[in-house]
């Protein structure tokens, strides 16, 4: 059994974990501060913590944790940006993800983002509810026949392809490794990215952080879109330069926006902040436009992910374990569950 701490955890965690555990039996250890300096020794006596995308898991982190005897960091998501794999590995922590649990999560939370601001849901619903029955400035578009950009082709990206498929959109994307069945038997054109953002009504984002991502949406790929378009990003908040954004939506040039991640989110999602002043002043008015609809990081939110991120975190914890005590593993782990191995 090992002992193991869960930071940033709130109660729909706690329902998803305990009920996992049934099943592994680990000492589990729930705690509401997110993993900083500050916080890490709240680990103490403890082998492995379990952290979430807000969770910093730096260099100095990773050597206070190493210190009280932590050697193991178990992502409960899929994205590892926040993670320090190279200090990881030269202090002999593991780390392991999720790489999947359910890409219909995300790739549904985006669409719903699409379909709640094309046919203006929130504003409408918030209008009735004041006894306002009007529906001007309501008007939205079909979405059959409009173009659909996809950046990133992965799991949750040819998932949500899949859905716009469906709607009679015709979908166009750009990922480095192409999906040859998604354009194959989906009817999915793979585009040069300056292409994707010149031709798409909507472009959603799908890629994973990194030095090559970040601020994919800036000034210059702005200004190659369709005046109007819409922009999705349920994937990491800093492939959009949000000021950049702002700017678009200023301009008129951005139509729309459906946020479920922000640049800035890291200590402003997750939490109940209605009784203070907002502090982010760009988040601020994001919230305040018509046409933006954010969400506090809640696309993976669903009964089905939370079970399986549970249960393969649980799983990933146990067979570590194993590897530890020299037990040769009883089932195979999915090999892209391990960032860094046990040594
Ligand atoms: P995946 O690994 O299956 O797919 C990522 C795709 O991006 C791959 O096809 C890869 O070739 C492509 N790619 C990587 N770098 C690229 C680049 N520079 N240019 C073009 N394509 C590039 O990952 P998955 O599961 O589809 O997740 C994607 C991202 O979504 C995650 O990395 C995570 O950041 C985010 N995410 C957000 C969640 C939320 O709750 N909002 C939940 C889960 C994931």
């Amino acid at each position: 059994i090992m002992r193991v701490a869960l930071f940033d955890s709130h109660p729909f965690d706690r329902d998803a974990f305990l009920r996992a555990n049934v099943e592994f039996g680990q000492d589990l250890v729930f705690l509401e501060p997110r993993l900083s300096v500050e916080t890490c020794g709240l680990a103490a006596g403890c082998e492995a913590v379990c952290v979430f995308v807000s969770d910093r898991v730096d260099a100095p982190v990773l050597k206070a944790l190493s210190e009280i005897g932590v050697r193991l960091v178990a992502l409960r998501c899929a994205g590892f940006n926040n993670v320090d794999l190279k200090v990881a590995e030269s202090l002999g922590i593991a780390v392991v993800r999720v790489p999947e649990y359910s890409p219909h999560a995300i790739a549904e939370h985006a669409v719903a983002l699409i379909l709640a601001l094309n046919r203006n849901l929130i504003r409408a619903n918030r209008r009735l509810r004041d006894g306002n029955f009007s529906l001007d400035g309501l008007v939205g578009f079909d979405l059959f026949e409009k173009t659909v950009g996809v950046v990133g082709t992965g799991k949750i990206g040819a998932t949500f392809a899949r859905i716009m498929r469906g709607f009679g959109c015709r979908v166009v994307a750009f990922d480095l490794e192409p999906d040859a069945t998604l354009a194959a038997d989906f009817g999915v054109e793979y585009l040069p990215l300056n292409e994707v953002f010149a031709v798409s009504d909507i472009i959603s984002l799908h890629v994973p952080l990194s030095a090559g991502t970040r601020h994919l949406i800036n000034g210059d790929s702005i200004a190659r879109m369709r005046p109007g378009v819409m922009v999705i990003n349920t994937g990491r908040g800093a492939l959009v330069d949000t000021p950049a954004l702002v700017n678009g939506l200023k301009s008129g040039r951005v139509g729309a926006a459906g946020l479920d991640v922000y640049e800035e989110e890291e200590g402003v999602f997750f939490v109940d902040h209605s009784g203070e002043v907002l502090g982010d002043q760009q988040l601020a008015w994001l919230l305040m436009c018509p046409n933006v609809l954010v969400t506090s990081h809640q696309a993976f939110l669903t009964r089905e992910a939370l079970a399986k991120i549970s249960n393969i975190t649980l799983g990933s914890v146990r067979s570590v374990e194993a590897q530890w005590r020299g037990d040769a593993p009883k089932v195979a782990a999915d090999q892209r569950t391990v960032l860094v191995g046990v040594r």
